[in-house]
Parts: C-alpha cells; structure tokens; sequence
C-alpha cells in the first residue's frame, strides 16, 4: 500500500534542475502569507463563530491558531527540505506513498477549490451591503443569496468566480507589487477597525462568555479555522525563495503571527461593541449558520444582530456609530478579497497541474493554451465547479467543507515529517520542528480534534470525497501512474514547464 513512493532525490533533482528565479525573501514571503491568509474568515466568518460560541469566540480564534501554529512549525520542515511545488501532496508522495498523497491531493481539492467558492461567497455579502447601504440600492434577495440563505442563486458570487477564472485564463499572476497593495489595504482596514472598536469596549458585552458551552466553542473553532487556512501557500513558493532554509519558516510563521494578534482583536473589538450572542430558535433550540431557520429568525429580528449579518465587520462599525468607516472597511474587503479567490484558485490550478504531470490525472487537464499559455482546461474546470458552489452554498458550509479537505492534508504532513525523521534520519533538515515528538503528535491530534468538532453534514460530504477519490485512483489513477509505471526520471525533468513541450513518454 506504502510501496510506491516517489524517491526524496528525484524530487530535490527536478528542483535543482529548475531554472525559476529565486526573488523572495523572508519579507514578501511574510507578505505573501498574510494576502493569502487574511479573507472570509476575519470579514465574514466571525459572525458565523459567533453564532456557534457567543464572545467564547475569542477561545476559538486561540484553539484554531494554535493549531494551525502546530501545523505550520511541521510545514516549515517539509517546505525547507524539500522546496519544490506541490505541498501537502508532493510530501506525501515521498514519505508516505502514492496512495496516500493522491489522497491528500484530492483533499487538497477541498481546501482550494471549495475554499475560493467560499471567498466568493463571502465577497458578494460585502459587495451587497455596499450597494444597500452606501450607494441605496435595494436589490432583490432572492438573486444574492443561495437557497440555503434564504434566497435562490447568489449571481455576485458567481460572477466574481466567473471573473477571476477569465483573469486566470488570461494569465493574470498576482505581482509581489499588487499583492503588498492589497496586504496594506487589509492591514489598514483591519487597524482602524481595532483602534475604533476598542475603546469602545463594554465588559457586560462578554457575558454570558460561552451561551452554548465548550462545544460551540470546538464547533467555532473548526470553522474559524478557515480564517488561518492560506499559509501554506507560501510553501509552494519555496522554488522562488532566495535562501528557502531561512526564508520558509519564517515566512510560514511570521504571516500567522500577524494575522492571530489581527484576530484576537477584531474578535474583542466586535464582542465588546455589538455583543455577539447567538440568535436562537423558538424554545432556546441553537440554530446553525447558514440554515434556512436562522435566517427566518433573523428576519424576524430585523436582522439585528451581528450574527445575522454578511458583512459583520462594516455591520458592526456601523451600528457603533461610524458608517464612513464602516463604508471604508466594506471596500476594503471589496478589494482585497478577490485577490485570495485568485490564490486558491491559481494553488488549484498548480496541484491538478502536478498530479497530471505524475501521470494520476489525464495530461489533456494541464494542455497549455496556444496564446496565453495557461493551463486553460483545468482553469475552466476549476472555475465551472467554484462559481456552481459559490452561487448555491452558504459561506459556513463551503468554508467547513474546505477546512475537513486542509485539516486532513495538515495531518498528513504533520506524520510525514515524524516518518522521515525515522526513515531518513541523516538527511540536511535546513529546518528542524522544535521538539518534533511533541509538537507532531499535538499537530496531528489538533487536526482530528478540530476535524471531529465540524458538523456532522461536514463529516459525512467529506467521507463521501474520500471514497469517490479511492474510486477514482483505482478505476483510473493507479494504472497510469508515472511512478507506477517506472516513468520517473523521464518525467522529472519537465518540472513545471507546460506538458506541451515534454518529449512523448510512451
Ligand atoms: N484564510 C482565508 C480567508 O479567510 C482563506 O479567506
């Protein structure tokens, strides 16, 4: 089951091969992190958290980072050991065997793909409060919400899917300059909420601090946890990072720093003002993010709660009394967001890229086109299935969804570094995880703690991939394998050039 594991040297070899510029340093690596990192999951997904633990919400913000800090510190090792593009998957190829890196590949397919129809998601809430509150556009519900939400299709959402496959087909990259323009417009939106939220603190606001108990607190952190997915992005640019055995971790672990310290006080600033206190069912019955019944309930509230809104962070600013800023920061996430849609889909884009390149998923997935020589197909593939989720599926189940598909391949690099130091103990470890045999362990029981702790419709969507991706590696992957087929070599010299230009294999 194990045996076919793509050899450490062969992998190291394409690298050195390689001939990509190596222009990053700690600094935009830091930068690239945190454009990656910050998104739905601070601007939207607090009200969601919120709706789960009440202000115990501060507590899941703590939990998910510090799992997610677990995580990274496993991450920086594989990523300075072996600098090569494809995370999760192409660590797993190599320690743990093909079957277990399709796997992680196929769950990877979750946490990118479905995580941008989320973002999505979550920028037509912004997009749609913007238009209602501060041009006075009153637009027909039924046409910017999914059916779960109380509507019939969210077409913003879609379309911004729609457009950011057309930029990606275009050949849209984001540049280092346009990324660090955007980092600085959600770094400064997020400040000026922090210094106008704050001082307006009322500790009553706090209390009762956790209304659904410890398990709302677990059940927030599973989805908060999407707040903190993205770092890992700054591992597949390992090959373009000057001096990657320094630059990685801290990239890795600097970018999640800076966005845990954002968090925490967002979360402070939105309890302490609006409060955040879940809005229940007739006879005290919890109702769940995204379900048809909370958003009946938050009808007839006059959706008059935090929880209640698409836009918590401008909501929040302006029912504090600062509606200019409130517009501010609305446009901000207006902006900014699509920007991490565009990285999650372009990381989808780059794993299929790798599987089909290993032979596991069909060469005609990576065809080039002729003119802007992007891999169109599986562009326009990716995009078709992130503007169908992102037109019918609330922001709460795409971002839990996403988040079973991450905690799963975070685990899996979290063994797979505990293996290779027993198999390959002599191996150059550029980085090594500080006190590997507790802080492993604790990443890998952080990730099924956190994975148990999502909804059980989560759980089971999640089951269902899994075994449709065993299906598919048997039926189809397993027999045209590279590595299956002793193709290795052969095929390691195109590294991450177009398939168009690799000598014929057969
Ligand atoms: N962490 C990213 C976000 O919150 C995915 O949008």
């Amino acid at each position: 089951m194990f045996g076919r594991v793509k050899p450490l040297d062969a992998i190291l070899a394409t690298a050195e091969k390689k001939s990509l510029h190596r222009s990053l340093g700690a600094f935009q690596l830091t930068m690239l992190g945190v454009g990656a990192v910050i998104g739905t999951g601070i601007f939207v997904l607090t009200a969601e958290a919120a709706q789960k633990a009440g202000p115990g919400m501060m507590i899941s913000f703590i939990i998910a980072g510090f799992v997610c800090a677990v995580a990274a510190l496993c991450y920086a090792e594989m990523a300075a050991m072996v600098p090569v593009s494809g995370s999760a998957y192409t660590y797993s190829y190599a320690v743990m065997g093909e079957l277990v890196a399709w796997m992680v590949g196929w769950a990877l397919i979750l946490e990118y793909a479905i995580a941008a129809g989320a973002v999505s998601v979550g920028w037509s809430g912004y997009m749609i409060g913007f238009v209602q509150n501060s041009l006075h556009i009153t637009v027909p519900l039924e046409l910017v919400r999914g059916p779960f939400d109380g509507g019939l299709i969210n077409l913003p959402a879609m379309g911004i899917a729609v457009v950011i496959t057309g930029l990606l087909i275009l050949g849209t990259k984001e540049s280092a300059t346009v990324n660090a323009v955007l980092v600085a417009i959600k770094i400064v939106a997020l400040s000026l909420f922090i210094a106008l939220t704050i001082p307006m603190i009322k500790a009553g606001n706090f209390q009762p601090f956790a209304p659904l108990g410890f398990t709302g607190i677990s059940g927030a952190a599973a989805s908060i946890f999407f707040a903190y997915v993205g770092f890992d992005a700054v591992s597949t640019a390992a090959e373009e990072t000057k001096n990657p055995q320094r630059n990685m971790p801290i990239g890795l672990i600097g970018s999640l720093a800076i966005c845990t310290v954002f968090y925490m006080l967002v979360a402070a600033g939105v309890i302490g003002t609006v409060g955040a206190q879940p809005v229940f069912g007739p006879g005290h019955v919890a109702l769940s993010p995204g379900s048809p019944a909370l958003s009946d309930a938050c009808k007839a509230i006059g959706e008059n709660a935090v929880v209640c809104s698409k836009e918590a962070l401008a909501w929040t600013l302006r029912s504090v009394g600062h509606p200019m800023v409130g517009w501010l920061v609305g446009l901000a996430a207006i902006l900014a967001l699509p920007s991490v849609i565009l990285m999650m889909m372009f990381g989808q884009t780059r794993i299929f890229f790798v599987m089909s390149r290993d032979g596991l998923l069909p060469e005609f997935f990576s065809k080039i086109h002729p003119r802007f020589h992007t891999p169109h197909v599986i562009t326009l593939l990716t995009g078709v299935f992130v503007a169908l989720f992102a037109a019918f599926f609330p922001v709460g189940l795409l971002a839990d969804v996403s988040n079973s598909g991450t905690l799963f391949a975070f685990a899996a690099v979290s063994i797979a570094v505990l293996v290779l130091r027993r198999t390959d103990p002599t191996r150059k470890r550029p980085f090594r995880t500080p006190a590997v045999m507790i802080v492993a362990p604790i990443s890998i029981v952080g990730c099924i703690y956190l994975f148990g702790s999502l909804s059980a419709a989560t759980i089971q969507l999640f089951i269902g991939w899994a075994v449709l991706g065993l299906i598919v590696y048997y039926a189809y992957s397993r027999s045209r394998s590279h590595v299956g087929r002793g193709l290795t070599e052969v095929h390691e010299g195109d590294a991450d050039l177009p398939p168009s230009s690799v000598p014929p294999i057969d």
